[in-house]
């Protein structure tokens, strides 16, 4: 058992990443600046009732100007990967067609920034912010929102692909289909199970034409997606459970790893969604399987379920285990968990690199009278998931970077700016950022 608060950087290998992440419509701010067309988070947050906090992405951190002070803050962290995404909106304002030069220009002087200050960039493609005007087309429920991707792809890589060497195609699949087109909590709010389904078939096989181009344009890049992937585990010892396990595995994580490894859709889950499959045209499912450089993981929180014939199409009900430790978001808190995330990646799919994209808590903070954000939880919750990473690590588990989410406070989707997942709080009155005592501690790790 290691001591989490003694862990030391200089236990992880020395070429190790170590960084931070970001999104654009959760930082940027600067909505209709530069000519930035509309995307579909633009839309859904001017939709009532759709935005806890009826807040927007119009201002957010304001980044789009901060930018400098945001990196500067990265590089005293002692970070030397800094991952962020790009707005398609802002390259391809109608999603395809005429190019918006002053938003490539915007990326040029980011990215130059992260080189001036030792910061490796990964870059996001889609982090979810797709432009409204295709979503008036279908979204990704359409076919041809595949090839505006690649447009969009082909544009970005070439004119940024000589500087950033990582590529994510895509960020968690399941969000961007499952929660906006069926369960209606994220942008464009859809009902639809057919309609997800589909979705994700587009958006994993927009991943795999994808990387070619990507490899085309950006020579000697690796490229890779990023999944949200959760251990799941039984709510009691009854075989009724265990198989609930099986199946709600098979739509939140095999779902993904399947097809992206070579073995198409799980057959299993493909049996209990039946008439709700998506369209597969030939060859699609050898594209989405094009092999790729790394696997991208983001880790928050485990699941525990069990059977419920009513309980959707696979069957089955969340249950909220008891007296156990949760954020503020209430996702339980298990370091644990991505022990047995990894190794169950590791022994399930083999991928030669595992990035740890994303991980990360939110709390209720407070700004004090001395200044300080005192998020002990927060602090104790990064020491611990770094040494279950330390222990997946040498346990063979091949990870090869950690990426905290996130620098800075943002706007969380449906919460708004109700919830602070930052190692920097942000005080968006003044936008002024102050290191909480996570991203302090973050700090003296990283330049011990
Ligand atoms: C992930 C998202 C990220 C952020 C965190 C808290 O699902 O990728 O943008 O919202 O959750």
């Amino acid at each position: 058992m290691t001591d989490s608060a003694a862990l030391r950087r200089s236990a992880f290998p020395a070429d190790f990443r170590w960084g931070v992440s970001t999104s654009s419509f959760q930082i940027e701010g600067a909505g209709r600046e530069d000519g930035r067309g509309e995307s579909i988070w633009d839309r859904f947050c001017s939709e009532p009732g759709r935005i806890r906090d009826g807040s927007n992405g119009l201002v957010a951190c304001d980044h789009y100007h901060l930018w400098p002070q945001d990196l500067d803050m990265a590089r005293a962290l002692g970070v030397n990967a800094y991952r962020f995404s790009i707005a398609w909106p802002r390259i391809l304002p109608n999603g395809r067609g005429p190019v918006n030069e002053a938003g490539l220009a915007f990326y040029d002087r980011l990215v130059d920034g992260m080189l001036e200050r030792g910061l490796d960039p990964w870059a996001t493609l889609y982090h979810w912010d797709l432009p409204q005007a295709l979503q008036d087309r279908g979204g990704w429920t359409s076919r041809d929102t595949v090839a505006a991707f690649l447009e969009y792809t082909d544009v970005v890589t070439r004119r940024l692909g000589d500087r950033v060497k990582h590529w994510i195609t895509h960020n968690e699949p399941w969000c961007s289909c499952m929660m906006s087109y069926w369960e209606g909590v994220h942008a464009p709010g859809g009902r639809s199970l057919p309609d997800a389904l589909q979705a994700c078939h587009h958006v994993l096989l927009s991943h795999g034409q994808a990387i070619p181009l990507i490899r085309r344009n950006s020579a000697g890049a690796d490229v890779g997606i990023t999944l949200s992937l959760h251990p799941i585990a039984p709510a009691s010892s009854r075989d009724e459970d265990a198989a609930a396990v099986r199946r709600h595995d098979g739509l939140r994580n095999r779902w993904f790893l399947d097809p992206l490894f070579g073995r198409g859709y799980p057959q299993d889950t493909l049996a209990l969604l039946g008439a709700a499959a998506p369209r597969v045209e030939p060859g699609d499912l050898d594209a989405i399987a094009t092999a790729t450089d790394f696997l991208g993981v983001n880790y928050y929180f485990p699941e525990v379920v069990r059977d419920d014939p009513a309980g959707g199409p696979m069957g089955t009900a969340l249950v909220e285990r008891e007296g156990v430790e949760r954020t503020a978001f209430g996702w339980e808190v298990s370091p644990q968990g991505l022990v047995e995330l990894l190794t169950r990646i590791q022994r399930d799919y083999a991928p030669a690199v595992i990035q740890l994209t994303e991980n990360g808590s939110t709390f209720e903070d407070v700004l004090t009278a001395d200044g300080r954000v005192h998020d002990a939880q927060r602090l104790s919750y990064l020491q611990r998931h770094l040494a279950a990473l330390k222990q997946a690590i040498d346990a063979g588990v091949p990870v090869k970077g950690y990426f905290a989410w996130s620098l800075l406070d943002n706007f969380e989707w449906a919460e708004g700016y109700l919830r602070r997942f930052g190692l920097a709080y942000v005080d968006y009155a003044t936008q002024r950022r102050i290191l909480k005592d996570s991203g302090l501690w973050y700090g003296r790790f990283l330049n011990e």
